[in-house]
């Protein structure tokens, strides 16, 4: 295997606060050594092991790839006249979901899977090695079981989010559709999926279809995750604890009871600040989970109604400017945050073991991300020791 050592970065992100300063694990005047697709070793320059290779990384910040964990690819066409709408002062509604599952199921196979594609490829550009992605635009079971083949052919975190609103097909008989969902939608589509998630939410799931859906889930294998007090408050927060779901996703909404629950257990809250960016809603309050003690990670919920963003730069932008985070709480809920909200330990971190996941910024520190906002600050993406932009 070939080795390879990175010189003169200017401040490396490790997240291991065994290697560097505080919880980022910063390490100033830095090297990485890199074994073939893994991290084996991070550090100051000057006590750098030998590698066969060397890279200069002429003094840019390095830090762990992204981990998006939330996003919805599989899907076709786009909501620009919901968007337009919007903008002129017309509320977000779930409802538009019933737009896109249209064009989505009119769809070939082979759009969709460009379309996935491509916003992996815009999401790589933008420092991105890590995507979780859905379906949820289907709602059928050959739809549903077709978004995750073909999601499952891009990325390894593929969500059965067969219960992303109640099908149109069977809008008077919501409870028949949960049949579906847990019946034979699931037994098609479980066998492409790690994890099982709902909206819940007025309009879409309540508390009780909302558990029945995610043990359904369960009991196949499936790992839970909930999209949760996003519109109003509701159940979905006190549930995914109650499940240990890995996330609860959204977290907008949220009682002193939800904070307590969620401190209490072992769900991270993922907030997407681009869903309130475009749906011109209020923010998360990101402070009030921190000080609290929960784990937070930050994610794009990439999908053409709430949250048409790619960019886990500009949520960092966000999350620092409007929801209370310090730029470094907002870079570790971008990569680490993400990597436990998917739990996973391979990524989100720069260190021994660690997959070589790296963004290089065209800036000496990290911080730039939230202070330079709106500026394409990731020059060069490596994902498992490769070189891939
Ligand atoms: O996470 N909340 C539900 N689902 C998406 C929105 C999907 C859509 O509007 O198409 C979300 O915001
Ligand atoms: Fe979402």
């Amino acid at each position: 295997m070939t080795t390879t050592v990175i010189t003169n970065i200017g401040s490396l992100v490790t997240n291991d606060p065994a290697v560097g300063e505080g919880p980022l694990g910063l390490v100033e005047g830095a090297a990485l050594v890199l074994d073939g697709d893994r991290v084996a070793w991070a550090g100051p320059a000057a006590q750098a092991p030998d590698a066969d290779r060397r890279v200069d990384a002429e003094g840019r910040a390095v830090l762990p790839g992204f981990v998006d964990s939330h996003s919805h690819l599989v899907f076709a066409g786009d909501r620009t006249a919901e968007f337009n709408a919007r903008m002129s002062g017309q509320p977000y509604k779930a409802g538009g979901i019933r737009t896109t599952v249209a064009a989505t199921r009119a769809a070939t196979d082979a759009e969709l899977s460009a379309n996935v594609a491509r916003y992996l490829r815009e999401a790589l550009r933008q420092g991105t090695t890590t995507f979780e992605t859905k379906s949820g635009y289907g709602l059928t079971v050959e739809d549903e079981a077709r978004a995750l083949r073909i999601a499952a052919e891009h990325t390894d975190e593929v969500t059965y989010l067969g219960a992303h609103i109640v099908s149109p097909d069977h809008a008077d008989d919501p409870a028949a559709y949960v049949d579906l969902v847990t019946g034979p939608m699931l037994d098609a589509c479980a066998p492409y999926a790690r994890w099982v998630d709902v909206f819940c939410e007025k309009g879409a799931f309540d508390g009780d279809q909302a558990r029945a859906i995610l043990t359904a889930g369960m009991a196949k294998g499936l790992l839970p995750r909930i999209h949760a007090n996003q519109l109003s408050y509701g159940p979905g927060v006190q549930l995914a604890v109650e499940l240990d779901a890995a996330s609860a996703d959204h977290c907008t909404h949220l009682t002193d009871a939800d904070v307590d629950a969620l401190a209490s257990g072992n769900t991270v809250a993922t907030l997407l600040p681009g869903a309130e960016f475009s749906t011109r809603a209020q923010w998360p309050d990101a402070r009030r989970l921190l000080d609290a003690g929960v784990t937070v990670a930050l994610s794009t919920d990439c999908n053409p109604g709430s949250s048409f963003t790619s960019s886990v730069p500009f949520c960092v932008a966000l999350a620092v400017r409007d929801m209370g985070m310090t730029p470094d709480e907002a870079v570790w809920s971008a990569t680490a945050g993400g990597a436990a909200a998917l739990r996973r330990t391979d990524v989100g971190r720069l260190s021994a073991g660690a997959r070589a996941d790296l963004a290089f910024l065209d800036a000496p520190s990290h911080v730039h991300l939230a202070y330079r906002p709106g500026v394409p600050l990731v020059s060069e993406v490596w994902r498992g020791g490769v070189r891939v932009v």
